[in-house]
C-alpha cells in the first residue's frame, strides 16, 4: 500500500499520510511527502496543500528504527521537509485528525493553519528519548506558544489536549471529532476563500517581554536541578533560549548542533533502549500474537490492605467494575475508606476530574461471599504472603469461579505453581505481582506458571497495557525478577555498614548513582519485618553466611520496624529522618562480633557493590529463562525499584561500561574482600561467557 493518499479537489490539494502503523516519518515516508508537497507548488491549479492522514493518529513522529543510522537524515530529510513546508508559496493547513507527536507536532508547525480534532494530543515527546525535537520544533513552537509553555511541553515531554493546545495558540480551530472530516473540509474551503495568506514562521517574533530577565536560569534550578540526568531537557532548554535571542534560519542551526549532542550521549542509547525493551515485552516467548484475548467485564479482589485496594484503583480507574472481597465487615471498611481517600486526593491534586472521580466509585461492589464471584472474569488475590492462606483462597475461587475465569495472585515471592496445583484449572492461574502504591507504579510482573496456557498470559498482558502498566512476563523462582534481584543489591546496602560506612553513606552512594532511594531508606519504608521475612524464606540461599541481614534481624528483635513504627536503622520524625546512634552501637556490636574491621569506603566502592549485585543476579535469572530478555530486566528495575531510567537498567547499564569491566571488578571484589567476596562475587557462567566472547547483553541470543 502506498505511503500516501493524494486528492485533488477544489483547487486543495490533499496529502494524507498512509504509512501504518503510525506514519513514522522514515526516509520513504519523508521522501513521498517532500515530492506531493513540491508537485502541489507546481501545480497552477492548486491554490491551498493540506496535510493530514488516513490513520488513527496523525503522526508519532521521526521513525525511531532509524536513530543512529544514516537513513535517519537521508535526504529528504526531516528538517528539510519542515522547511519546504514553511517556505512553501501556498497555504498549508495541517489537519490533526489524531496525536500528533515529535516531527509529527514539527510538520504541522511549520505549516499556516493547524485544525485539531478535539481528542488528539499534541506534544514533542523528544526528552523521553533523551533527545530533542530535531526538526524546528524547538524554533517554532516558541513562536505560537511564547518561551514559558514551549519549555514546558519540551523539558517535560508531555503531550497536551486539544483543549490547551487552543488555548496557548498553538492551534487555530478545534472541531469535534465525530464530524471533524466533513467539518475540516469546510474550514480548509472557508480559509481559501478568505484568501489566507502562506505565513512564513521567521516573522514571528517571540515575545521577551512574557518572561522574566533571568526565565531560563530560574526554570533549570526549578525543573532541572543538579540531577545526573536530565542532559536533553537542559538542551532544550538552551534551544529554547536561542529562539528567543537568535533569528529562525540560526536557531535552526543551533537546534541541530544541540541535537547531534544528545543523540551521541548515552542517555539517549539508555532512554531509546528502553523504549523499544516495552515494545519487544509485548512479545512474550512461545504464544503466538494472534492467541485469542478473554473478554474481561467484570473484576475481583480478595484483600483489602494497602495493595488490595491500590490493585481494585488500577481497575476501577480503567473503567473495569470491581468486587472487593474480604470475609470481615471492617476489613471491607477499610478497603473502601482507603479508595475512597486515595481518589479524594487525586482529586484535590487535580489529576483526576470529580466526575472521573465519582465514576470510578460507583464501579467499585464489595462482597464477603466468594459465591457474589461467580460471574467475574479475573480474579486478583492480594492477601497475606502466606502459602496456606493463598491455597486457602485459591480452593475457595476455583470452587466459586465460572470455568475460564482467570485467577492470578500477587504473590511476590511464593511459588505459583504450588498455588496453580491446589485449583482443577492451572491453565489459568497466574501471577499479576503489583508493586505498591499499586494505583501509582507503573511495574506489572505477570507471572508465567507451568501450565499458565497463551491464552492466559495474553489477556493479562493486553490487560496491563489498558491499566497504564508496563507488563513485563517472567518466569516462577524465589522472588521472580525483581525481588529476587532486590536480595543481593539490599545484602550489599546493609553489608557495608558493618565494614563501616554509615547508613546516610550506603543511601548517597546509591542515590548519587541515580536511585531513587537508598536500600536502606528503601528497607525502613517496606518495613523491616517484611525484609526478614523475605529473607527467612529464602534462608537455603544463605544460611552459611551469619551477618546476612544481621541489623534488619536485630532490629527486628527490638520491634524498630522502619517508618511504620518511627524507627528502623534511622529514627523518624514525620516524615523527618535522623540518624540513630543505637542503631550505630547494634552495627558495632554486629561488626565485632563477626571480627569485621571498620574501614572507610568509598562512595563508588559502595555503589558498584549493589549495582554489580543487580547484574550478576540478573545474568543468572536470564541463563534460567526466567526473564526473556536483558531489557524485560532492565524494565522491572526502571519503572519498580527506581533506577535511573537514563542508565537504561542494570543490564544495559552494564553493556554501557561493558562486560569485561563487570567480570574485572566483581573479580577483584571476590579477591579484595576475603571469604565474603569469594562467597558472593563469582561472576555468573553468563556473564563470563559473554565477557570472554567480546559480546553483551544486547547481543544475547541474536
Ligand atoms: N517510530 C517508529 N516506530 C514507532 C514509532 C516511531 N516514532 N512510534 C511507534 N512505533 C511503532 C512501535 O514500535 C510499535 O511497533 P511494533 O508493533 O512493531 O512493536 C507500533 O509502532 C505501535 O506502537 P505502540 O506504542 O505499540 O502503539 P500505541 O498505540 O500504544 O502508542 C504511540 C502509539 C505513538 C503513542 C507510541 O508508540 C509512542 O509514544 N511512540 C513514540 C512517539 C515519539 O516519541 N515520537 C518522537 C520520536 S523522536
Amino acid at each position: 500500500m502506498s505511503d500516501l493518499l493524494l486528492k485533488t479537489e477544489n483547487n486543495i490539494a490533499t496529502i494524507a499520510m498512509n504509512a501504518a502503523p503510525v506514519n513514522a516519518l522514515g526516509q520513504p515516508l519523508r521522501a513521498a511527502i517532500y515530492a506531493a508537497v513540491q508537485d502541489a507548488l507546481h501545480n497552477d491549479a492548486i491554490a491551498m496543500i493540506v496535510l493530514t492522514s488516513t490513520a488513527k493518529l496523525f503522526c508519532a513522529g521521526a521513525d525511531i528504527t532509524e536513530f543512529n543510522t544514516e537513513r535517519a537524515f537521508a535526504s529528504p530529510s526531516l528538517p528539510e521537509l519542515c522547511d519546504l513546508i514553511d517556505h512553501a508559496r501556498k497555504p498549508v493547513v495541517a489537519l490533526i485528525n489524531g496525536d500528533a507527536l515529535g516531527g509529527g507536532l514539527e510538520l504541522a508547525l511549520a505549516a499556516d493553519y493547524r485544525v485539531l480534532a478535539e481528542h488528539a494530543r499534541v506534544g514533542l515527546p523528544e526528552v523521553t528519548l533523551g533527545l530533542i525535537p530535531g526538526a524546528g520544533g524547538t524554533q517554532r513552537l516558541p513562536r505560537f506558544v511564547g518561551a514559558e509553555k514551549a519549555l514546558t511541553m519540551i523539558a517535560g515531554g508531555k503531550a497536551i489536549s486539544a483543549n490547551d493546545a487552543k488555548i496557548s495558540g498553538l492551534v487555530d480551530v478545534v472541531l469535534s471529532s465525530s464530524a471533524f472530516e466533513c467539518e475540516a473540509e469546510k474550514v480548509c474551503r472557508d480559509f481559501l476563500s478568505k484568501g489566507v495568506p502562506a505565513l512564513d514562521c521567521a516573522d514571528i517574533l517571540v515575545d521577551e517581554n512574557a518572561i522574566a530577565a533571568d526565565f531560563f536560569q530560574q526554570f533549570l534550578a526549578r525543573q532541572l536541578p543538579a540531577q545526573r540526568g536530565g542532559f536533553a531537557a537542559r538542551q532544550g532548554v538552551e534551544a529554547v533560549a536561542r529562539a528567543l535571542s537568535q533569528p529562525l534560519d540560526e536557531g535552526l542551526a543551533s537546534e541541530a548542533a544541540l541535537f547531534r549532542e544528545c543523540e551521541t550521549n548515552p542517555q539517549s542509547r539508555a532512554l531509546q533502549h528502553l523504549f523499544f525493551s516495552q515494545r519487544a515485552a509485548s512479545r512474550i516467548e512461545g504464544v503466538d500474537k494472534n492467541t485469542p484475548v478473554k473478554s474481561l467485564n467484570a473484576v475481583a479482589v480478595i484483600g483489602t490492605g494497602t495493595m488490595g485496594s491500590g490493585i481494585a484503583m488500577c481497575f476501577l480507574s480503567a473503567g473495569l467494575p470491581v468486587i472487593l472481597l474480604d470475609s470481615h465487615e471492617e476489613g471491607l471498611a477499610r478497603g473502601r475508606a482507603t479508595i475512597e481517600q486515595n481518589y479524594q486526593k487525586m482529586l484535590q491534586r487535580g489529576r483526576i476530574t470529580e466526575q472521573q472521580c465519582v465514576h470510578c466509585l460507583s464501579l467499585l461492589q464489595t462482597a464477603s461471599e466468594y459465591s457474589a464471584l461467580a460471574d467475574v472474569d479475573l480474579v486478583v488475590e492480594a492477601v497475606f504472603e502466606d502459602m496456606a492462606v493463598k491455597t486457602a483462597v485459591f480452593s475457595a475461587l476455583d470452587a466459586a469461579c465460572k470455568p475460564g475465569c482467570i485467577l492470578a495472585s500477587n504473590t511476590s515471592t511464593l511459588d505459583l505453581d504450588a498455588i496453580a496445583a491446589c485449583t482443577s484449572r492451572p491453565q489459568d492461574v497466574i501471577g499479576m505481582h503489583f508493586f505498591s502504591p499499586a494505583h501509582v507504579m507503573k511495574l506489572l510482573e505477570i507471572v508465567r506458571g507451568e501450565a499458565t496456557s497463551a491464552e492466559c498470559l495474553n489477556t493479562v498482558h493486553k490487560l496491563s497495557k489498558r491499566l497504564g502498566k508496563v507488563g513485563v512476563v517472567v518466569g516462577v523462582c524465589y522472588g521472580f525478577v525483581g525481588n529476587r534481584m532486590v536480595a543481593p543489591y539490599s545484602r550489599e546496602a546493609f553489608r557495608v555498614l558493618l565494614e563501616g560506612a554509615s547508613p546516610a553513606q550506603s543511601d548517597a552512594a546509591l542515590t548519587e548513582f541515580g536511585m531513587a532511594m537508598g536500600a536502606v531508606s528503601m528497607a525502613d519504608m517496606a518495613g523491616i519485618d517484611v525484609g526478614c521475612m523475605a529473607a527467612e524464606a529464602n534462608k537455603h540461599e544463605w544460611q552459611d553466611d551469619s551477618t546476612y541481614q544481621a541489623l534488619q534481624f536485630a532490629l527486628r528483635e527490638r520491634g524498630w520496624l522502619g517508618q511504620k513504627t518511627g524507627r528502623g536503622v534511622y529514627r523518624y520524625e514525620g516524615r523527618l529522618k535522623q540518624a540513630s546512634p543505637d542503631v550505630q552501637a547494634i552495627i558495632a556490636a554486629i561488626a565485632h562480633e563477626h571480627a569485621i574491621a571498620p574501614r572507610d569506603l568509598a562512595q563508588a566502592e559502595i555503589a558498584d557493590r549493589c549495582i554489580l549485585m543487580l547484574i550478576n543476579e540478573g545474568a543468572h535469572i536470564l541463563q534460567e529463562g526466567i526473564a526473556s530478555r536483558p531489557g524485560d530486566i532492565d524494565l522491572i528495575y526502571v519503572h519498580g525499584y527506581g533506577f535511573p531510567a537514563w542508565r537504561g537498567g542494570p543490564m544495559h547499564y552494564a553493556d554501557e561500561i561493558g562486560l569485561p569491566t563487570v567480570v574485572s571488578r566483581l573479580q577483584s571484589l571476590c579477591t579484595s574482600l576475603g571469604a565474603y567476596g569469594e562467597r558472593w562475587f563469582k561472576p555468573a557462567p553468563l556473564l563470563l561467557r559473554l565477557a570472554e566472547q567480546g559480546a553483551s547483553f544486547a547481543q544475547w541470543r541474536q
